[in-house]
């Protein structure tokens, strides 16, 4: 009888948002984190800018949330927002208390008291990024893990990658969890799982994260019966570091919050021309600011210069990307750093309400795979480490009141009836047809006809992708594939139900913004409208007091 792994809390993720939860739930609780590859490999610990939090005695938590919903474009969930951006002050203090050091103003180094110091980045009124220099998500993410080490009650499980969550009647009981290197799918039962998997921008060529980013929390709640918002709203980086030998190292935006400016091969300085706060403008409006200047001139990059601030600045405050660049043969004290736009953030994702809980009774979801509605249609820079906290501490506390022992014995994985692949290759042609299809034509500027064509392409590539499913034993790269084509799929359907240009989603063919501000919620045809969160299915959750 094959075994059945028990937990009182599955968490699907080893994230900032994964981790944190881990630590904030009871210690009676037995809890498993389970990491898609090594710890460390996903996006939190490739963070670099870092965390937005209201700590200036000159900031104030009514000035974030205005910021956010500016960036936002009209479709903030202001209720979110303020939930957030109130908590920040509270999600600093606790990073601080597990051992996390942030950085602290260089001025005041005879002080007694020293401030913490506050980097800017696009879309933000005040300087009120927290970092670690530009390693913030490392350094997060190492303290975390020495904290979920220590703790007794938690199982850190390496190298699992999530096939499905299971459903008993209407509830979620369990995950079926592949483990590497070809050693088959285990069960696990557990009265509450918790996804927080990340985002999806691996469903494009181009990307500044890690391999693990393929949609999988998101694919397996959607096929679990939850609904999904705004997926649209694929967040576009300005400035991915272009060189043939590094594809997806990001040069982070507080390089442009500490003055660099963007330029064309002539060194014209263009940002000024697209908007009156020119480099730091917002995430989409710069983002497509560099895609219309790179298909104007046939360019294949523009450039970033901040050789003007003073070397030892540089270096102390970028000694990541310094280091980068110096390896690729470019030193950025003195000369200016090719780069361009790359898919970065999942802005929509799985709906759900304060607690992070799910349509599905049983089943929470997390950070960047959450649609919270705090992101609307643009997510503010660095507003994101900042949401996994929130929504961790919420979703943990929620856990710890309403668990119930389920007892449940959810049916073993069988694979007695498919076969050994000898089509592997056949995947990976798959993988990167999609990405390639959905960086042309679900990319920065997207048209009706290429929403069309792209729709059709994925639904070939999903009907492909199931018989393999269906005959198959599977593999971490065909689970992939088949969660990235569901998402890019579920991209391309809110994308072509939106008929207007809006914060990421800028289609040519309807250019102005609607006076009607909605939001794209998608619901599976396995729906359960007794289980809806509250709300109307067409709306994102009520928030309670
Ligand atoms: O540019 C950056 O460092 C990225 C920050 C973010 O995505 O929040």
């Amino acid at each position: 009888m094959p075994t059945i792994n028990r937990y009182d809390v599955l968490i699907v993720g080893s994230g900032a948002a994964g981790l944190s939860l881990a630590l904030q739930l009871p210690r009676s609780l037995s809890i498993a984190v389970v990491s898609k590859s090594q710890l460390g490999a996903g996006s939190t610990f490739w963070a670099q800018g870092g965390m937005a939090a209201v700590l200036h005695d000159r900031d104030s938590v009514e000035a974030h949330v205005a910021d956010t919903l500016k960036a936002g474009a009209g479709l903030c969930h202001e209720p979110a927002v303020h939930f957030t951006v109130g908590r920040s002050r509270q999600c600093v203090e606790w990073l601080i208390d597990q051992g996390m050091h942030f950085d602290l103003r260089e001025d005041q180094a005879d002080a007694e008291f020293r401030e913490f110091h506050l980097t800017m980045e696009g879309g933000h009124s005040h300087r009120r990024v927290i970092h670690a220099a530009d390693q913030t998500g490392r350094a997060i993410s190492e303290v975390l893990v020495s904290r979920v080490e220590e703790a007794p009650n938690i199982s850190l499980l390496k190298d699992r990658c999530l096939v499905d969550v299971i459903k008993m009647g209407d509830r979620i009981c369990g995950a079926y969890l592949l483990a590497a290197s070809g050693d088959g799918v285990d069960t696990f039962a557990a009265d509450a799982v918790v996804l927080a998997t990340g985002g999806a921008s691996k469903a494009y060529r181009y990307t500044t994260n890690p391999d693990g980013a393929s949609g999988d929390g998101i694919a397996a709640a959607w096929r679990a019966g939850c609904r999904v918002a705004n997926l649209e709203f694929n967040q576009f980086h300005p400035t991915c570091l272009f060189h043939p030998e590094s594809r997806s190292f990001l040069m982070t935006e507080a390089l442009r919050g500490e003055g660099a400016t963007l330029h064309l091969a002539d060194n014209t300085r263009f940002m000024p021309s697209f908007d009156d706060r020119a480099e730091l403008a917002p995430r989409d409006i710069v983002a497509r600011a560099i895609d219309h200047e790179m298909k104007r001139l046939g360019a294949d990059c523009v450039y970033l210069d901040i050789s003007h601030r003073p070397k030892d600045f540089i270096i102390r405050h970028f000694p990541k990307a310094y280091e980068k660049c110096l390896s690729l043969g470019i030193d950025m004290t003195e000369e200016r750093i090719p780069v361009v736009p790359a898919a970065h953030y999942t802005c929509g994702g799985v709906v759900v309400n304060q607690y992070g809980a799910t349509d599905v009774p049983g089943l929470y979801v997390v950070g960047e795979s959450a649609c919270t509605g705090l992101h609307g249609a643009n997510r503010m820079a660095s507003n994101s480490l900042l949401e996994c906290f929130v929504y961790a501490q919420s979703a943990a506390s929620h856990i710890a009141e309403s668990l119930v022992p389920q007892n449940a014995n959810p049916t073993p994985w069988d694979d007695s009836r498919v076969r050994d692949s000898d089509e592997e290759v056949v995947i990976q042609h798959n993988w990167q047809e999609l990405r390639r299809l959905m960086w042309d034509y679900v990319g920065i500027v997207r048209t009706t006809r290429r929403l069309e064509y792209a729709a059709q392409r994925i639904s070939l590539l999903e009907r492909e992708v199931a018989g393999y499913y269906a005959r198959f034993q599977i593999s971490r790269p065909l689970l992939e594939m088949r969660n990235l084509a569901r998402v890019s799929a579920l991209m391309v359907e809110s994308a072509s139900g939106r008929k207007e240009s809006r914060g990421l989603h800028f289609n040519s063919d309807y250019p102005d913004t609607s006076p009607l501000k909605r939001d794209s919620i998608l619901i599976p045809s396995n729906f359960d409208r007794r289980t809806a969160l509250t709300g109307a299915v067409d709306q994102l959750p009520q928030y309670t007091a």
